[in-house]
């Protein structure tokens, strides 16, 4: 067996005084080369699981316990310093809002001089030139046209278009991409899930999609990963999860995605909540 590529192990996070455990003992495994989905509701945990992976954390957020490895380095003991190296060199993450990640008062090719001259030192026209190859490949037209433009001059789709190339700057091995299309219309979400879906065979990534809609992975992952509340609910094959699920709340988030199955009510009235569930307005419907 080989080493896992992103191996979170009981990760718990939260406040620590007084103490409120957001994410409890999360346990996931990406292996080099696969593409693996965590999917939840909103609030399940998802972000502040990867962001604990990151080590970007919110003030007053931290890590009670548990352990993550990159690659067999233990991420949480590392220091600052080589925590932030390893960041964009070795993970990236795409966020929800290309807008709030971007820098409003830079033009593109000064936000990817920065990075490129951190991580890999390159600046001058070698950057520029690198700059350009990074937003061809992710589909900027004219590309060079477009590097003394600020992300305001970007569509949505397009902004993360560019957040997507400044993330496979530096090369990562592991591409974290936190609902990348939430903020996106239907098909531009599409568009950009084919992009990391191509690229990811193209440069050979590995890829941990991150979605409260598992009709979004359906396709795209191999491996998935079911978080509840916090806590991993199952994981396991895109196989076994789409189509035997062991677990009620699995079964309950599948009912849900009417784009995936687009189940009969009047066939399938699909299993009810479990016992002390809280009975969601519209479920029903
Ligand atoms: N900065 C924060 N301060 C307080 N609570 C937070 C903060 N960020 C997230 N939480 C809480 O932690 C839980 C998990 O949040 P999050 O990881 O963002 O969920 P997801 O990404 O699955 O939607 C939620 O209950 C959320 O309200
Ligand atoms: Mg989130």
């Amino acid at each position: 067996m080989n080493t896992p590529l992103l191996e979170i192990d009981r990760l718990t996070v939260g406040f620590a005084e007084p103490r409120r455990v957001l994410v409890d003992e999360v346990s996931l495994s990406v292996d080099a080369g696969s593409a693996t989905a965590l999917v939840g509701e909103s609030g399940s945990g998802k972000t502040l699981s990867m962001l604990a992976v990151m080590g970007l954390l919110p003030p007053g957020i931290s890590v009670l316990g548990g352990a993550a490895r990159l690659g067999g380095v233990d991420l949480l003991s590392l220091p600052p310093r080589a925590r932030r190296r390893m960041n964009g060199s070795r993970v990236a993450l795409i966020p929800q809002d290309a807008m709030a990640a971007l820098n409003p008062t830079l033009d593109i090719q000064s936000q990817f001089e920065l990075v490129l001259r951190a991580h890999q030192r390159i600046g001058g026209s070698a950057a520029r030139a690198r700059t350009i190859e990074l937003l061809d490949q992710v589909g900027i037209p004219s590309a060079a046209s477009r590097l003394r433009s600020y992300p305001h001059e970007f569509s949505g789709g397009q902004r993360q278009r560019v957040m997507i190339a400044l993330a496979l700057s530096c090369g990562p091995e592991l591409l974290i991409a936190d609902e990348p299309t939430t903020a996106l219309d239907v098909t531009i979400q599409q568009q950009i899930l084919d992009l990391v879906a191509r690229l990811r065979e193209e440069i050979d990534m590995t890829v941990l999609w991150i979605t409260h809609d598992l009709g979004v992975v359906a396709g795209l992952a191999d491996r998935v990963a079911v978080l509840r509340h916090g806590r991993m609910v199952e994981s396991g094959t895109a196989e076994q999860i789409f189509y035997r699920p062991a677990q009620p709340y699995t079964r309950q988030l599948l009912a849900a995605t009417p784009t995936l199955f687009d189940p009969d009510p009047e066939l399938d009235p699909g299993p009810g909540p479990a016992p002390g569930d809280p009975v969601e307005a519209g479920t029903e419907a």
